[in-house]
C-alpha cells in the first residue's frame, strides 16, 4: 500500500493525541533494525526492510501531528565500516524505495533533502536522490531529511574549513566568528534545530549525531527496535515532548 493511499482514505489508526505543543523539527536515530532481524532469525536486511516501512509510518504520523521537518539518520560515515553484504544491501534499498516512493513523497509535498558526503554513495543512489531533490524543492508543505553518510563531527569540521577559507581570503575578520558563523556553514544552515531527538532501541548515545544542532534538544529514548517504531510510537514520542519544561538554562516558570 503506498502512502498516499494511506493517508487519504485509511482512517487513521491510531488517533492522533491532542498534543499541547507540537515540534518543529524532529531528528531520529533509526536503530535496531539488525536485532529487530536477529531475534526473529532473519537476515539484517529484512531489519533494514521492515524499517523501511516504518519510515512511511513516520512521515504519516509526521504529517497528521504537523511536524514540518523531520530527519531521519539513515547512514553514518562510520556504518561504511560494516561487511561489504550490509552496506551494499542497504544502498539498493535506499534506491529501490526512493525509486518505489518518489511519487507519493511529491503527491504529500514532502520536499526531500540530504545531509552528508553525498558523493560516497553510489551513483545511482546520487542520481536518484538528485532528481528527487529537484524534483520536490518547490510547492511543498514539509520537509523530509535524510543524514546518509552522515557525520556530526565531519559536518562541524568541515564548516570550519569553509571559515577558515574565508579567512584566508580576506573575506572574513576571525574576531567576528560567532556561533551563528558556525551554524550558518553547517551542511543546511535555514533548517531549525530539532527540538525533539528520538532514538530508538535503547542506546544512550548520539552516535555522531548532529551534535551542534541538538543542544537543547529534548531527547527520547524508546526500547522499541526501529522496525516496530509506527504512528502509535511516534505520537508517544510527540506527547512526551508536551510534557517537558525546556529552560534553555533559565529558571522553572511553571
Ligand atoms: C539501524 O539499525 C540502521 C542503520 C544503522 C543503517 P542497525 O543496523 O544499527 O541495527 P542494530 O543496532 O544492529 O540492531
Ligand atoms: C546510528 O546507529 C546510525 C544510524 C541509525 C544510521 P548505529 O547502530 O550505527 O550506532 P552505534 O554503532 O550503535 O553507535
Ligand atoms: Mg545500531
Amino acid at each position: 500500500m503506498t502512502i498516499g493511499v494511506k493517508l487519504e482514505t485509511r482512517n487513521l489508526k491510531p488517533e492522533i493525541p491532542k498534543l499541547e505543543k507540537v515540534p518543529e523539527h524532529v531528528a531520529v536515530i533509526m536503530d535496531g533494525n539488525g536485532r529487530w532481524a536477529n531475534e526473529r532469525g532473519l537476515p539484517r536486511l529484512k531489519g533494514h526492510e521492515e524499517g523501511a516501512q516504518s519510515v512511511l509510518a513516520v512521515l504519516k504520523a509526521a504529517k497528521e501531528s504537523g511536524v514540518n521537518y523531520l530527519t531521519l539518520y539513515a547512514f553514518s560515515t562510520e556504518n561504511w565500516n560494516r561487511p561489504k553484504d550490509e552496506v551494499d544491501g542497504l544502498m539498493t534499498l535506499l534506491a529501490t524505495f526512493m525509486q518505489k516512493h518518489a511519487r507519493e513523497l511529491l503527491k504529500n509535498k514532502i520536499r526531500l533533502r540530504v545531509m552528508g558526503e553525498v558523493d560516497r554513495l553510489p551513483k545511482a543512489v546520487q542520481a536518484g536522490l538528485i532528481k528527487l531533490m529537484k524534483q520536490s524543492e518547490k510547492g511543498y508543505e514539509r520537509t523530509l531529511i535524510v543524514a546518509l553518510s552522515y557525520g556530526s563531527r565531519k559536518e562541524i569540521a568541515e564548516s570550519a574549513k569553509a571559515i577558515a577559507r574565508k579567512a584566508a581570503a580576506g573575506e572574513l575578520d576571525p574576531e567576528t566568528v560567532t556561533e551563528e558563523t558556525v551554524a550558518q556553514h553547517l551542511y543546511l544552515p535555514d533548517v531549525p534545530d530539532p527540538e525533539l531527538m528520538i532514538r530508538t532501541s535503547g542506546e544512550l548515545r548520539l552516535s555522531n549525531f548532529l551534535l551542534w544542532q541538538l543542544s537543547y534538544a529534548e531527547l527520547y529514548v524508546t526500547e522499541t527496535y526501529w522496525p516496530d517504531f509506527r504512528e502509535k510510537e511516534f505520537f508517544q514520542a510527540l506527547e512526551s515532548f508536551g510534557k517537558r519544561g525546556r529552560r534553555f538554562g533559565g529558571v522553572v516558570t511553571q
